[in-house]
């Protein structure tokens, strides 16, 4: 076991009598009924970066469509086969219908673009003349593609456009790989602390009326800020910021109103995890986020998980097996103690899992779980997202190896 691996909730030995982490079973999460429920409009899944949050809205978006709704996903981001199998050729502000044959709803799907979100904010929020200055002002141009967070928020900002038209049953929302599944929440927080931030301030103070005091330090201030960045940055920043300044309240208010909007009945969020010790960590910091902001959390999903093809043999009988079949020279057995060491290996990486599964209920036990197993590719197509979309939704304890969905290998008795 990894250092990472081992937290102060692992190691600590259970009181007497406690019940241990093995026999506290995640309840399941029932999806199937959340997505296709009239009242569920918004679902945000979110996670840490590259677990599958983007592939697992647009399963989901998949499935409600198929139950018969109207959906659109907002992808941000897709891996390029996705986004072209859901015909999504460039970045596009606009949901494009994607052709799903016989589904009884409709499926459509938009990318992310967050610089035109941005650019559509400031065109909408200032006199012409202004969102011109603003969208050819460099700084501007720097933050609107890359400033840490500013995806998020045009995340949050293009849910709140969507969900105001009302044109849509159901908005599946996939979140940017942040470097901590935070951010997400953070980012229209940020975005207003970075504009009414203490530097910001100073920078626009002189263009301010009523900036007398304190001109000499700013002077001093401004002038080392000068050096460090280069003048014509600090111009650029300084000029920006005072344009920008107008359309502040309007930030505020939007961030604001795109937060309650996620805590209104009707969203829910699904938390995407790989079962890893940071993919969980990460899961376990968004959970107890999304509690403290009494936001309606569905469960987790546990993607790319390796349950073996059958249970009944343990990992130390198959190796024993191979150990006692060993190198004869045949062939055929050579064949069988290869296949026995297969199962071994996928045994004991699937009970590396449900550990760490395991551990994830222990300190969340209200929290509903759905455990989807790694398909043998990527997945990129439809085909590959029906399958997906079938672990996701499909009835519980339906699999092949007839383990309930909540886990990936059986229970243990208590
Ligand atoms: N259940 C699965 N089986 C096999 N491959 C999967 C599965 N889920 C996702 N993938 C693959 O893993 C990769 C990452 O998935 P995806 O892009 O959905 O993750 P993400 O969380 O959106 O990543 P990012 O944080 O970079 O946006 C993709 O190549 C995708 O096809
Ligand atoms: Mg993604």
């Amino acid at each position: 076991m990894s250092a990472a691996e081992e937290t102060p909730a692992a190691s600590a030995r259970p009181a007497r009598g406690a019940r241990t982490a093995a026999d506290r079973l995640a309840p399941s999460m029932d999806l199937a009924a959340l997505i296709g429920d009239p009242d569920t409009r918004i679902v945000v899944c979110c996670g840490s970066g590259g677990v599958g949050k983007t592939t697992t809205s647009a399963a989901l978006a998949l499935a409600a469509a198929e139950a018969g709704r109207r959906v659109v996903v907002l992808t941000i981001d897709p891996a390029r086969r996705l986004a072209q199998s859901l015909g999504l050729v460039e970045l596009d502000n606009e949901p494009r219908p994607v052709d799903v044959p016989g589904a009884a709803g409709e499926l459509h799907a938009m990318m992310l673009d967050m610089k035109r979100t941005f650019d559509d904010i400031v065109v909408a929020h200032s006199t012409p003349e202004r969102a011109e200055q603003i969208l050819a002002n460099p700084f501007y141009q720097t933050l609107s593609s890359s400033f840490a967070g500013t995806q998020e928020y045009m995340a949050m900002e293009k849910l709140g456009q969507l969900r105001a038209g009302d044109r849509w049953d159901l908005i599946v929302v996939d979140t940017p790989p942040s470097r901590s599944a935070l951010d997400f929440l953070d980012a229209p927080n940020r975005m207003s602390r970075f504009l009414d931030g203490t530097m910001i301030r100073l920078l626009i103070a002189p263009s301010r009326a009523g900036f007398r005091f304190a001109s000499a330090g700013f002077l001093f201030f401004s002038r080392i800020i000068s050096k460090v960045l280069g003048g014509q940055l600090l111009r650029d920043i300084s000029a920006f910021v005072t344009a920008l300044d107008t359309m502040f309240g309007g930030f505020r208010e939007r961030a604001t109103a795109t937060y309650e909007l996620l805590r209104r009945p009707g969203t829910w969020f699904v938390v995407v995890a790989t079962p890893e010790p940071d993919a969980l960590r990460e899961a376990s910091y968004f959970v107890d986020r999304l509690s403290a902001e009494g936001m309606p959390l569905a469960g987790l999903v546990l993607n790319r998980t390796h349950p073996p093809a059958s249970t009944a043999l343990s990992a130390t009988r198959a190796e024993a097996a191979a150990e006692a079949i060993g190198d004869d020279g045949e062939p055929a057995g050579a064949l069988a103690a290869g296949a026995l060491r297969v199962h071994a290996e996928r045994m004991t990486l699937a009970a590396r899992e449900q550990r760490l599964a395991d551990r994830f209920t222990s300190a969340h036990p209200e929290v509903g779980m759905r455990t989807v197993p790694a398909a043998a590719g990527d997945v990129h197509d439809l085909d590959g997202l029906r399958v997906m979309a079938e672990a996701l939704t499909g009835p519980d304890g339906d699999t092949p190896t007839g383990v309930p969905r909540t886990r990936v290998l059986p229970a243990r008795r208590a």
